[in-house]
């Protein structure tokens, strides 16, 4: 028992002893004299017996004390303290009173979208690592870069991604519900020219620019959570390339092939009164058939005025600034970053809009996709679907057939609906 109460407590004043040397301030002490020596003193001190050395307990603790007392009495002798660093202080210096802290530079860093520093960087704008706070539609007041970043990550890409779902959703329950538009018509085997090549190669043109952005702007948006989990980083990148390079091309051939179908159809596309009477009757979609209409009806204007001439407008404009290819602006990020916004928040409405077009114009309404494919309809459909038009063919004022090209042969009956 009495040697047990004798190693406990030697093993109590090691451990004291050791757990001295190793505080600091006894160590700055300690190490001034022999560091190594005291603490095996110690412990010899403690296998052999407490009563060895009752010393060299109390000497580290003193030596502890010791340099408390130092500390507190401020910095030993000779030590020289940094100079202070002062905000107006330049780079150089600050790298001298205080090497890698560079708060001044950081500050400069942070305020350059309001002082442009200086920086080997390529271009414009090199001077301004991060840009002035703003606050874009959506956004939080934040430096532009960040604002922008929020708006493409919380709204256009989540936001503008249900849409585009929603629609096509829509679509596929229109479908099953209702099933294609039209096919009641009479067949007359008479053929009434729609539209001349010039218009269907106008119009296809187009429509192939356009599809060829829309699905690379599809996947250069929402790529990463769709496609990129299915084909991998490296396939993802090559294919990411590759349709960000065609949208870029394809983008000025859309603009032009937009100028000439808007050319080639406005004429049609003047609103009249009658568009009026088909827009209260919803376009025959709330039963008594399809209301009158000139060659174009009222929903296909809409499309016209507000997908090809006003979202076009917008679209092919902001693509232009992306594309850098208007004369006269400078492309500073606030440029791209407004541009982008504008771009991809009407691409999104453009795409609903014409996946809507597309729709009709291939398994929404019978015998429509012909029209556009052979340039004919019979002039049962016509009746049908545009019979104020279908009217003036047969009054004469419009001419049933316009170009020189020979009509096909027949058309076959569009298949009567179940
Ligand atoms: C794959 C895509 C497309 C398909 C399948 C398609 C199909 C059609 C069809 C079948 C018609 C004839 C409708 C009728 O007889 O009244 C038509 C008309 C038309 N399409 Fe498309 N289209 C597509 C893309 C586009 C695009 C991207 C644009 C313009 C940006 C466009 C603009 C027009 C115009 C202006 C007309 C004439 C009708 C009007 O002026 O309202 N189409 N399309």
């Amino acid at each position: 028992m009495r040697r047990l109460l004798i190693r406990s407590a030697a093993a109590a004043a090691s451990l004291a002893v050791m757990l001295a040397a190793t505080l600091p301030g006894t160590a700055t002490a300690q190490s001034a004299a022999a560091p190594a020596a005291s603490s095996s003193q110690a412990a010899d001190a403690a296998d052999a017996g407490t009563t060895a050395n009752p010393a060299g307990t109390t000497a580290a603790a003193n030596a502890a004390s010791a340099s408390n007392a130092a500390a507190l009495s401020g910095p030993p002798a000779g030590f020289v303290a940094p100079v202070m660093p002062l905000p107006e202080d330049s780079n150089a210096q600050r790298a001298k009173s205080q090497p890698l802290n560079n708060a001044p530079f950081w500050r400069g860093v942070r305020e350059s979208g309001v002082n442009a520093g200086i920086s080997n960087l390529p271009g414009a704008e090199k001077g301004v690592l991060i840009q002035p706070f703003v606050q874009y539609p959506g956004s939080r007041h934040t430096n532009a870069g960040e604002a922008w970043r929020q708006v493409r990550n919380e709204w256009i890409i989540p936001y503008g991604g249900s849409l585009v779902v929603i629609t096509l959703l829509a679509l596929a329950l229109f479908y099953f519900t209702r099933g294609p538009i039209g096919g009641h018509e009479r067949h007359s085997g008479r053929l009434i020219e729609r539209f001349t090549y010039f218009e269907r190669a106008a119009h296809w043109a187009n429509a192939i620019a356009f599809s060829v952005l829309a699905i690379s702007g599809l996947v250069m948006a929402f790529g990463k959570f769709v496609l990129l989990p299915l084909t991998g980083h490296s396939l993802f990148g090559w294919l990411t390339y590759a349709l960000k390079t065609g949208h870029n091309f394809a983008g000025p051939l859309f603009a032009v092939s937009l100028v000439i179908v808007f050319i080639t159809f406005v004429r049609d596309n003047i609103p009249s009164r009658d568009d009026l009477n088909w827009l209260a009757r919803g376009g025959g979609l709330f039963g008594g058939g399809e209301p009158p209409s000139g060659r174009f009806n009222a929903g296909e204007k809409i499309v016209f005025w507000g997908g090809v001439f006003a979202l076009g407008i917008v679209v092919v404009g902001s693509g232009f600034v992306l594309d850098k290819l208007l004369p006269g602006l400078a492309y500073l990020r606030p440029d791209m970053q407004l541009a982008h916004m504008i771009h991809a928040t009407a691409a999104v409405f453009m795409m609903c809009l014409f996946l809507g077009h597309i729709y009709l114009g291939t398994i929404g309404m019978k015998g429509a996709y012909r029209a556009m494919k052979t340039g004919y309809v019979d002039e049962g459909w016509a009746e049908e679907h545009h019979s104020l038009w279908a009217d003036d063919v047969k009054a004469g004022r419009v001419p049933a057939q316009r170009s020189q090209r020979r009509p096909p042969p027949v058309l076959p009956a569009v298949a009567q609906p179940h």
